[in-house]
């Protein structure tokens, strides 16, 4: 009896990674993430979109709170996913789910880099890197260094260059000259290595499947985070943000028409619902539609599956409800974000957009650029 209730608690402790967390929780907080690195951490190819999944739970802890208490730069992430509002346990549910997704053994999900020279990256990676990084490039938690064996090229590359730059701060120490005396070359051949060293860990036929967790009947579904941003299932996943208090109607659509000229998004039309309406004494909440395009991302998209002109264009709405409250609403280009079998620009140019889209909403939340 006693063995075998240890070998239950063993079981326990092995297939729940961090059993204490709440992995419904962390489940439906990366609901949010996911606009950005993909629904799985997967990331994408491009500087913008690292590779989340399978990093060290404390190591994701520790660089949320570095993006919230300004340590890192990336102000979209905490606006969108609201992490300055994080309780420590979100954090934990979050990181915990995170880290237990490990996208290292299928094959769909290998880092490649078509550049570089791989064996000259090799040679400084045996000599600077691997005490820290590990042999495997998978990291060395005793040394707070996270694995870069599995992360985009374009986000390592771009991320050694801020290193180098002073942009942000390497292996936690101020002093660190690690990469003051490289050259562009040598950051591409390291990048052209590190794409490597995730080969190893591929298993021929093995897909990932992504974990589902019922969230428990005691903890009740709302929490404050739903007040302000929400990422509500419905067919498609729409995503909403309240405008700040004090923002008018107004100073919200001037906010999203200069953002997105900035970015170089095309307002292609916009739709006053309820003034429509109001004109022939109809009344309603406010209501009001916006378009945006950019044409080359359309065509892409549209040449890789025409189904997805259905997204097109990108519309945000504003829209009252009931309490009087105004809020900005899109729907997330999830379904493209998420498919596993896009080509990889496509996924790219989704995260992209929905990126500009998040930015033109949050101006218009804000009621300034
Ligand atoms: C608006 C897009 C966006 C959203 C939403 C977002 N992120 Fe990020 N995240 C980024 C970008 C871009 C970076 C890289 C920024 C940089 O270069 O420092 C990043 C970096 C990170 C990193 C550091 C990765 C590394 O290897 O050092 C972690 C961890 C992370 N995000 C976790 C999260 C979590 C967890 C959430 C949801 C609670 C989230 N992000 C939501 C865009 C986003
Ligand atoms: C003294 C130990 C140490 C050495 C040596 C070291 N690193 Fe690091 N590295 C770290 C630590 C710690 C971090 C995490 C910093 C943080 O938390 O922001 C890090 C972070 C990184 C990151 C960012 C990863 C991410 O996901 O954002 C890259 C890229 C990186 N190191 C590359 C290198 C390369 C390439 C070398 C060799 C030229 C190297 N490191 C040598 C300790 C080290």
């Amino acid at each position: 009896m006693y063995k075998k209730m240890v070998a239950v608690a063993f079981l326990l402790a092995v297939s729940l990674p961090g059993w204490s967390a709440d992995m419904a929780n962390g489940q439906r907080i990366n609901k949010s993430c996911a606009l950005c690195h993909g629904a799985h951490g997967q990331g994408a190819s491009g500087k913008l979109s690292p590779r989340i999944a399978g990093l060290p739970k404390e190591y994701i802890i520790k660089t949320m709170k570095d993006y919230v208490e300004g340590r890192r730069v990336y102000p979209l992430m905490v606006r969108t996913s609201q992490i300055d509002k994080f309780t420590e346990r979100d954090f934990e549910d979050v990181a915990t789910y995170l880290a237990s997704l490990d996208l290292s053994s299928d094959a769909m999900f290998d880092i490649q880099a078509s550049f570089g020279d791989a064996a000259a990256g090799r040679k400084i990676y045996k000599s600077d890197c691997r005490t820290c990084h590990n042999k495997d490039g998978y990291g060395r938690p005793r040394k707070e260094a996270p694995p870069l064996a599995g992360q985009h090229a374009a986000y390592l590359y771009t991320t050694m260059r801020g290193f180098a730059e002073g942009h942000r701060v390497h292996a936690n120490d101020d002093e660190d000259d690690t990469f003051e005396d490289y050259k562009d070359n040598d950051f591409i051949n390291l990048t052209a290595y590190l794409a490597t060293l995730d080969d190893a860990r591929i298993v021929e036929g093995y897909a990932f499947e992504a974990p589902v967790y019922r969230a428990s009947l005691a903890r009740k579904p709302q929490t404050e985070l739903d007040d302000s941003i929400q990422i509500t299932d419905i067919k498609q996943t729409v995503v909403r943000m309240a405008l700040e208090d004090g923002v008018t109607t107004d100073m919200a659509e001037e906010a999203m028409i200069a953002k997105a000229e900035e970015i170089g998004l095309k307002k292609v039309a916009q739709q006053k619902v309820s003034k429509f309406l109001a004109r022939q004494d109809v009344k309603m909440p406010h209501l009001s539609i916006f378009q945006f395009c950019n044409p080359l991302d359309a065509r892409l998209m549209v040449m890789a599956d025409p189904v997805f002109s259905s997204y097109m264009p990108c519309r945000i709405s504003m829209v009252e409800d009931a309490n009087g409250k105004l809020w900005l609403m899109m729907l997330n280009l999830d379904m493209l974000i998420n498919s596993k079998l896009l080509p990889n620009e496509v996924v790219e140019t989704a995260i992209r957009v929905n990126q500009q889209m998040l930015d033109v909403m949050t101006a218009g939340a804000a009621g300034k650029t």
